[in-house]
C-alpha cells in the first residue's frame, strides 16, 4: 500500500484528478452562483412590472371614481397570480394598511422595513425575508396628481403607498434543481474524467513504464539480450529506442572487454612460458658459448699478427660477443635481477652511458646536447641497471637518426599527480625525476607506439626487441615508469620517471 502511494503514476493521478475536480467545481460555482442572480434578478424585474401595471389600475379606478372596487381588484390579483403574496396599500402618514389582499390584515401597521423604503423614497424592488421565506418587494407611493384635485388637496402630496410582495419560492425552486442538475454533473463529470485517467494513464503511461522497468531489471541481473519490443509512437517509443541503443553498446562493450580479457590472458600464459622456455635455453647456449670464446681467444692469441686467418677469428669472436649479449638480454629478461639501491647521480650516469655512444653519434652526424647539471642531488637507485636503460634509449635514439639530428637530454622535477597523470597508474612515491630523451629522429608510427614496449618488438634486422620492455622492467622495479610521444618525420620523446626516495626502499621479489 505505501508502494503504491510513493510511486510517481498515484501522486500524478492524485494531483491530475484534484485539478480536474478544483477546477469543474470552479466552473459549477460561478454558474450556480449566476443563476441564483440571473432568477432574482427576474424576481425583482416582475414585481417592478407588476406594481407599475398595479399602480396604473389602481389611478385608473380612482379617477372614475370606483375606489370602493379596489379591494376586490386586489384580492383577484392576488388570486390568479399565485406569486404575489401580498398586495397593499397602506397610508403615507400613519403607515396603517388601508387595502389588502389578506384582508385581516387592514388597520394594522405596515412592516418596519417597507415603512423604512418608503421614508427614504427607494422605489428599486428589494429582496425580504419574511416568515422564513424570501420575497421581492417593490414599495411605490401614489402620488397626488391635477386630476386627483377634485376629491384630494393638492397639499396632500402622497394619496397612499403600494407594497407589492412577489414570492422568491418558485425561484428557488429553480435555484435549487439547477444546483441539483450541475452538482449531478460535476460527480459524474470527475467520475467520467477519473476512469478516463485510470485508463488512459494504465494504457498510456503505466504499461510502457512497466516494460521498462521489467526490462532494466533484467539488464541489471546481467541479460544483455533483452529488448524492449513495443515501439510506440510517443516520449515511451524515444525513450525504449535509445535504451535499446544503451543496450546495444553495452552489449558490444561488454564482448569486447571479454575479447581483451581473453586475449591478455593468452598473452599472459604465453608469455610466462615464454619465459621459462627462453631461460632454459639461454643457460644451455651460455656455457658452451664461453667455452667457444675461451677455445677462441687461446687459438687467436696463438696467431702472430700477421697470419691471414686473424681476420676470420676476429669476426668469429665478434659474433660470439653479439650471441653472449643477446643471451644475457634474454636471460635479464626472463629472469631480471633485483635492483641494488645506491645513492646515485643521475648526471654521473649519463656521461657514462654518453661516454660508449659518443663515437657512433659522431659517424651519423648527431649533436647530443646533454642538459643535465651535475648540480642534481644523489638519489637512490641501481645505477648499473639505471645505465642500461639510458644506454638502450640513446642508442635507439641515434638509430632513429641515420641522416643525423639533435638529442637533447633533459631532466625536471614531477609531483605524485603529474606522474601519475602522465602514466596513467598509481604511484607511490610523491616526488620523481624525469629524465627525457628527446630526438629528431624518424618518430614512431601511432599504431607502433602500443607495442614498443613489448618484449621482440623491434623494426630493425639485427635488434631482438628486448631492449625497452627491459629497460620499462627495471624502471618499474625502481617504483617508476618510461612514457613516450612521438611525431612521425620529426622525432619522439622519452621519458623516465625515477622516484626520489627518502630511504632504502624494499626490494620486490622478481621472478
Ligand atoms: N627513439 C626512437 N625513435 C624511433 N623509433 C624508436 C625509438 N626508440 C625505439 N623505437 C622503436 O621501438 C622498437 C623497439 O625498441 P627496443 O629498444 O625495444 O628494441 P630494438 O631497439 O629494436 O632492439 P634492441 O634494443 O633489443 O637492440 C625499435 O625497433 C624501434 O622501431
Ligand atoms: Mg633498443
Amino acid at each position: 500500500m505505501m508502494k503504491l502511494f510513493k510511486s510517481v503514476r498515484f501522486r500524478l493521478l492524485i494531483l491530475s484528478l484534484l485539478a480536474v475536480f478544483v477546477i469543474t467545481s470552479m466552473v459549477v460555482l460561478s454558474d450556480v452562483l449566476d443563476t441564483n442572480e440571473r432568477l432574482i434578478a427576474a424576481q425583482k424585474e416582475k414585481s417592478v412590472l407588476l406594481s407599475d401595471t398595479i399602480k396604473q389600475s389602481i389611478m385608473l379606478l380612482m379617477l372614475e371614481n370606483r375606489w370602493k372596487e379596489l379591494q376586490v381588484l386586489i384580492e383577484d390579483l392576488s388570486k390568479n397570480n399565485p406569486e404575489l403574496k401580498e398586495v397593499r396599500i397602506f397610508h403615507p402618514v400613519s403607515g396603517r394598511i388601508i387595502i389588502s389582499n389578506e384582508t385581516e390584515d387592514i388597520g394594522k401597521r405596515i412592516y418596519e422595513k417597507d415603512w423604512n423604503r418608503f421614508i427614504k423614497q427607494e422605489e428599486s424592488p428589494f429582496v425580504i425575508k419574511k416568515h422564513g421565506s424570501m420575497f421581492a418587494t417593490r414599495v411605490l407611493p401614489i402620488k397626488n396628481m391635477p386630476p386627483c384635485y377634485r376629491c384630494h388637496p393638492p397639499e396632500q402630496k402622497t394619496l397612499g403607498v403600494l407594497d407589492v410582495e412577489i414570492s422568491l419560492a418558485v425561484a428557488h425552486e429553480s435555484i435549487k434543481a439547477s444546483t441539483y442538475k450541475h452538482i449531478t454533473g460535476l460527480v459524474v463529470g470527475f467520475v467520467v474524467i477519473s476512469m478516463i485517467f485510470l485508463i488512459g494513464g494504465e494504457r498510456l503511461i503505466n504499461t510502457p513504464l512497466r516494460e521498462l522497468i521489467n526490462v532494466m531489471k533484467k539488464v541489471e541481473s546481467g541479460d544483455l539480450s533483452i529488448r524492449i519490443k513495443e515501439m510506440r509512437n510517443d516520449e515511451f517509443g524515444y525513450l525504449s529506442g535509445a535504451f535499446n541503443h544503451m543496450i546495444d553498446t553495452l552489449e558490444s562493450a561488454k564482448k569486447e572487454i571479454e575479447r581483451c580479457h581473453m586475449q591478455q590472458m593468452e598473452r599472459a600464459s604465453k608469455l610466462a612460458s615464454l619465459g621459462e622456455i627462453i631461460s632454459g635455453i639461454a643457460h644451455e647456449i651460455k656455457n658452451p658459448l664461453a667455452g667457444i670464446s675461451c677455445a677462441i681467444q687461446v687459438f687467436n692469441s696463438e696467431l702472430s699478427d700477421d697470419d691471414s686467418r686473424k681476420p676470420v677469428i676476429t669476426e668469429v669472436l665478434n659474433q660470439v660477443n653479439r650471441l653472449d649479449r643477446i643471451v644475457k638480454d634474454l636471460l635479464s629478461y626472463a629472469k631480471p635481477k633485483p635492483p641494488m639501491f645506491v645513492p646515485s647521480r643521475i648526471s654521473e650516469i649519463l656521461e657514462k652511458t654518453l661516454f660508449f655512444v659518443y663515437p657512433e653519434a659522431k659517424k651519423q652526424n648527431i649533436v647530443i646536447d646533454n642538459q643535465v647539471s651535475s648540480e642534481i642531488p644523489e638519489i637512490l637507485m641501481d645505477p648499473d641497471q639505471v645505465q642500461q636503460v639510458f644506454l638502450n634509449i640513446t642508442i635507439n635514439a641515434i638509430h632513429a637518426m641515420p641522416n643525423g639530428g639533435i638529442l637533447t637530454i633533459s631532466v625536471s622535477k614531477k609531483d605524485r599527480q603529474e606522474v601519475q597523470d602522465e602514466i596513467k597508474r598509481l604511484v607511490q612515491d610523491d616526488k620523481f625525476i624525469a629524465v627525457n630523451f628527446h630526438d629528431t629522429g624518424k618518430g614512431i608510427l601511432p599504431e607502433d607506439l602500443t607495442y614498443i614496449f613489448e618484449p621482440f618488438f623491434t623494426k630493425k634486422t639485427k635488434g631482438t626487441g628486448l631492449g625497452l620492455s627491459i629497460s620499462r622492467k627495471i624502471i618499474q622495479e625502481h617504483g617508476g615508469d618510461i612514457t613516450v610521444r612521438s611525431e612521425v618525420g620529426k622525432g619522439s620523446l622519452f621519458t623516465v620517471y625515477l622516484p626520489i626516495k627518502s630511504s632504502q626502499p624494499t626490494v620486490h621479489g622478481s621472478q
